[in-house]
């Protein structure tokens, strides 16, 4: 068997059992339990790996020009809650995480706050940020991290949410300084995303912000190089429903526009800060995808990016987007 078709074989297997698992609830909930009890999850990420996914997480946001918020609604909490513990270092008073999965583990977090001293200085670069502020903040982070995660989290003005519905009722309208998510929303059904952006406009605040960090590769290409990035565009959306699970790795196959546009249908102007896009991926685009159905007549550049940034204002309030920025810089 030639290595082309031993990778492909793979990649169907993979997908074969991710669905039969996925498609299983008893399953799939045993699989989840088996990884947080054996996976590398158990282990707190290394300082270096913590310090590097600080460094990236500023400065996307400051790339993007977005002020340290005092309200932040993140989606997609993930297992370390990283980004919610940057969010309250930089002066937030309150940060609600939600999640469609209970991932945050304890000693993960705990893990974090006890690098609170290798971020501090990646926060202090961020334009806005109160350094005197920051500094008492670093030393109850340091401090929270003997507590149990519930009293943790409290500490530091987190409220972590698992739920799988897009309503955000406890979120009071107009309110949030910031919607903000990493790695997240390309892992949505379309319908799904549609009514969180709906929510999202409800409850941000008219000069709020939404930003969201956005890769969307093939999953398999991340953990098998064999893969190319965007192989699982191949696939008709047929095809792709047949292969893949909602709830095991599940992703959408959304491009750049489509999501630029469901900004939009919400009620946003929405704009890409950051996006990139690689010569092999334009390339793959071109010679593989070009009488691809789904997607239509997109322009191939549009299709092959990869990953982006999206920052999105409510519309009315777009015009004073610009002012705004002028404050934070
Ligand atoms: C790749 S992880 C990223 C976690 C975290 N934001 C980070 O940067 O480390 C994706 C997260 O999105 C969550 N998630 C939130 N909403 C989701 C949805 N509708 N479908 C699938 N996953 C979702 C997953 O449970 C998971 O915690």
């Amino acid at each position: 068997m030639s290595q082309y078709d031993f990778w492909r074989q793979k990649y169907l297997v993979k997908h074969a059992a991710q669905k039969v698992i996925g498609a299983a609830p008893g399953l799939y909930r045993l699989q989840e339990r088996f990884k947080q009890l054996t996976g590398r999850w158990q282990q707190p990420a290394s300082p270096q790996w913590i310090e590097q996914h600080a460094r990236d997480t500023v400065d996307h946001l400051v790339q993007a020009q977005i002020a340290p918020p005092n309200y932040v609604v993140e989606q997609g909490t993930g297992w370390h809650g990283l980004d919610a513990v940057i969010f309250y270092l930089s002066g937030s008073e309150r940060i609600d995480t939600y999640d469609v999965r209970p991932w945050l583990r304890e000693q993960l977090v705990r893990g974090v706050c006890r690098c609170v001293e290798l971020i501090a200085p990646i926060v202090a670069s961020w334009p806005g940020v109160d350094v005197t502020l920051l500094d008492e903040r670093v030393r109850r982070a340091r401090e929270a991290a003997r507590l149990p995660l519930r009293e943790l989290l409290e500490s530091m003005n987190i409220r972590y949410c698992v739920t799988s519905t897009m309503q955000r009722g406890d979120v009071p309208s107009g309110s949030a300084d910031l919607f903000y998510s990493n790695s997240v929303l390309q892992r949505f059904e379309a319908g799904e995303l549609t009514d969180l952006l709906a929510e999202s406009r409800r409850f941000l605040a008219p000069d709020g912000s939404s930003f969201h960090r956005i890769d969307c590769k093939d999953f398999h290409s991340i953990t098998d190089p064999r893969i190319p990035e965007l192989y699982y565009l191949s696939f008709s959306d047929a095809t792709w429903r047949l292969l893949t699970s909602k709830y095991l790795n599940g992703q959408n196959r959304l491009r750049l526009p489509h999501f630029l546009q469901m900004f939009d249908a919400a009620g946003f102007a929405a704009e890409t800060p950051w996006h990139v896009l690689t010569q092999e991926n334009l390339s793959y685009v071109r010679a593989s995808l070009a009488d691809h159905v789904e997607l239509g007549e997109m322009d191939a550049e549009a299709a092959a990016i990869s990953r982006f940034d999206i920052l999105a204002s409510p519309r009315e309030a777009a015009c004073i987007t610009g002012e705004r920025r002028a404050r934070c810089a």
